[in-house]
């Protein structure tokens, strides 16, 4: 059994859709694949992962302050959000728990709306570009965080 606090991988708009929503872009696997990997990679390290999905900002506003106390740190793919949510950079900076920015693509390297990120300018670190990997990458430094930090 895991004894640390968990790891809140929590995901924002239209990742609901994965797996037929531009899977050019962002792949076939599906939102419960990516769980299960996730899932399973952080059992390897010995944590659990409390993950969600929600296509409403607020939603995912609650669920950061929520991590506040609970989780040992939190991987965020909050979609479109971050690009454009203030609400979300804020409750990073508000809850001091460590957030890494995770994306399936790379926005740096598409449409230029996108470069800007209001939660990567929050955020611990970023990961991206990698797929369903990018998961996997981010699990393993909120697994290195939460152990550097006694979580
Ligand atoms: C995304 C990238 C965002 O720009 C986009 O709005 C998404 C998915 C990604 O994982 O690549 O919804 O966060």
């Amino acid at each position: 059994m895991p004894d640390g606090k968990p790891i809140y991988v929590l995901n924002g708009p239209n990742l609901n859709l994965l797996g037929t929503r531009e899977p050019e872009i962002y792949g076939r696997a599906t939102l419960a694949d990516i769980e299960k990997a996730c899932a399973e990679r952080a059992q390897q390290l010995g944590r659990a992962i409390v993950f969600r999905q929600s296509n409403v900002e607020g939603e995912l506003v609650n669920w950061l302050q929520e991590a506040r106390d609970k989780a040992a740190a939190v991987i965020l793919n909050a979609g479109a959000y971050t690009h454009t949510s203030v609400a979300l950079h804020d409750a990073i900076k508000a809850i001091g728990v460590p957030v890494i920015e995770t994306h399936l693509s790379n926005p740096a390297a598409r449409e230029e709306f996108r470069h800007v990120s209001l939660v990567g300018q929050a955020a611990r670190g970023v990961i991206a570009g990698f797929g369903a990997t990018s998961y996997l990458l981010a699990i393993e430094a909120a697994a290195l965080l939460a152990q550097q930090q006694g979580q």
